[in-house]
């Protein structure tokens, strides 16, 4: 029985089991410090400061999921957190996670640990549109940039029309069985689908974007840190951490 609108619990799965290639050697880039503290500290804080959070599910690297464990378990946050081995892809991480969920969980988020800034809005912005009833909610931001298509030589073939596109962003949200149906028909060896969104949109299910955030970017590359080093200085400076 699928429970309309969902009443149950509301689960967050953060894949965090990635090495941070682009951003050169170091630390799995879950663990790598911002503000002192390590990235995916940042990121369960902010889940569980929405308040509509109820269990964050980590997926960690297998090579340090004892250590991604107990580095939370020092933490206090206002949700339940459970630590669980990630696997060789982000869609694998993500299955393992969505295979621990409790019986009465139906609203699941999936949140990049590599997005620690996500500011608590945009979480709590996503919960409430899967609870007023949409199977799968994503936030997107208006491209900036001009996009154009290249050839093989890197000759323009056309300039792409930017006003319908979207750069899409975490936490994406689903109802439950909509995120489980998407992985269970999803082929591990193909990582076309780079978010779980994409995975839904492969059902037929309709995916609706809210306005994404700028601080919930994505760090990548090297100058990705720089630009979380100075949101959070601001957000130091404005009092509000
Ligand atoms: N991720 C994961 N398991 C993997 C690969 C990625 O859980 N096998 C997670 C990352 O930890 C990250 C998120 O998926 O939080 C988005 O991936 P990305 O930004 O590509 O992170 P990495 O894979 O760590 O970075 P890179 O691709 O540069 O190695
Ligand atoms: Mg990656």
């Amino acid at each position: 029985m699928v429970n309309f609108p969902p009443s149950g619990r509301t689960a967050v799965l953060v894949p965090a089991a990635g090495r941070g290639e682009r951003l050169g050697p170091g630390m799995p880039k879950a663990l790598r410090p911002l503000g002192g503290i390590p990235m995916l500290v940042h990121a369960v804080r902010a889940l569980a400061a929405s308040h509509t959070v109820d269990i964050v599910v980590v997926a960690a690297p297998e090579d340090s999921a004892e250590r991604v464990a107990s580095m939370l378990a020092e933490q206090s946050f206002q949700a339940e957190v459970v630590v669980v081995t990630g696997g060789e892809t982000r869609q694998d991480s993500v299955a393992r996670a969505l295979l621990t969920l409790p019986d009465d969980v139906d609203v699941v988020l999936v949140h990049d640990a590599a997005r620690p800034l996500v500011p608590e809005q945009l979480v709590t912005s996503v919960v409430a549109a899967v609870r007023s009833g949409i199977e799968a909610v994503v936030p997107g931001l208006p491209v900036v940039d001009t996009i154009k298509r290249i050839d093989g030589a890197a000759d323009v073939e056309c300039t792409v029309d930017r006003g319908p596109l979207r750069a899409i962003q975490t936490p994406q949200g689903f109802q439950r069985l909509v995120l489980q149906r998407a992985h269970a028909s999803a082929d591990l060896d193909d990582s076309s689908a780079t978010d779980d969104a994409g995975l839904v949109e492969r059902l037929g299910v309709r995916v609706h974007v809210i306005p994404g955030h700028e601080e919930a970017f994505k760090v990548t590359r090297p100058f990705d840190v720089v630009m979380a080093e100075a949101v959070l200085a601001r957000r130091r400076a404005a009092g509000a951490v």
